[in-house]
């Protein structure tokens, strides 16, 4: 595997805890442009309403996400990750996140269907992309352009730049999965400002992508949990059996 920089982040010391999410947990360390993201087994679904934990989950994420983050570094998009450090964290750049969830849709599932009533596994005739305003008391409501502007959430010259990224991230993505025998249903992204630049953060992993199988239609993410379908570990366990293949 390839690591995009070696040096940064060699001797770098866990500090304190910056914030706990309902999958991960965020630390300091002693260098201020760089957080340490710990991957929790911890699952959640429909706002936290659902709870529960999924085997080894942490360290599959962990070990997905690095590999995706390295990958579209490759192809040309910045993004927050530095290192994998150990099983469950990675060392990334210390991001100001911007609050506005980008939701990147090629066949239709989930929320698409229930809100536009399109059967699910519709392919869409072009990707469809969402903005969600990332706030759990108001329960990451879908908007727009004008809402992201009208609060102030990020500028214009961001938001393009956050469009253009993930059109970017789906084709490089959709390319990817689709050589291991994956389809990309949908996904979701976060992006933050570092140093004056947008780039991509979060993670991406069976927790934030819907993933079928190819030829069964086989559900392989989340969705396992969310509709109690049972074999969750072994499902994120096959995405990354197909990612390393
Ligand atoms: P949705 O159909 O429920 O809106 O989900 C679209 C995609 O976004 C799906 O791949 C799962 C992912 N997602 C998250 O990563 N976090 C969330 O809180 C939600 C609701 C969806
Ligand atoms: N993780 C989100 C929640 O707990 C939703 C989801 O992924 O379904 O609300």
């Amino acid at each position: 595997m390839i690591e995009t920089d070696n040096r940064i982040g060699d001797k770098v010391k866990k500090g304190k805890k910056i914030y706990e999410g309902k999958a991960k947990i965020l630390y300091e360390t002693d260098n201020p442009d760089l957080v340490i993201q710990e991957f929790k087994d911890d699952a959640t679904a429909f706002d936290a309403t659902k709870r529960g934990t999924i085997k080894q989950k942490g360290v599959i994420n962990n070990e997905i996400s690095s590999a995706l983050f390295q990958m579209l570094e490759l192809k040309g998009i910045p993004t927050h990750f530095v290192k994998k450090l150990s099983d469950r964290e990675m060392l990334a750049k210390r991001l100001d996140i911007v609050l506005v969830e980008v939701t990147m849709r090629n066949i239709a599932a989930g929320g698409l269907s229930k809100s536009l009533g399109i059967e699910e596994g519709t392919v869409l005739k072009t990707p469809v992309l969402e903005y969600h305003y990332k706030s759990d008391p108001l329960h990451d409501p879908l908007i727009n352009d004008y809402h992201i502007e009208m609060l102030g959430l990020a500028t214009a010259k961001e938001m393009k730049k956050i469009k253009d990224y993930s059109f970017s991230v789906n084709e490089i993505l959709r390319d990817f999965f689709g050589k291991v025998g994956l389809k990309l249903v949908d996904f979701k992204l976060e992006f933050g400002r570092f140093k004056g630049k947008i780039l991509l953060g979060d993670e991406i992993s069976p927790d934030t992508c819907r993933l079928w199988d190819k030829k069964t239609n086989e559900k392989l993410d989340k969705d396992r949990f969310r509709r109690d379908l049972g074999r969750i570990e072994e499902a994120y366990q096959e995405v990354l059996k197909r990612i390393k293949s």
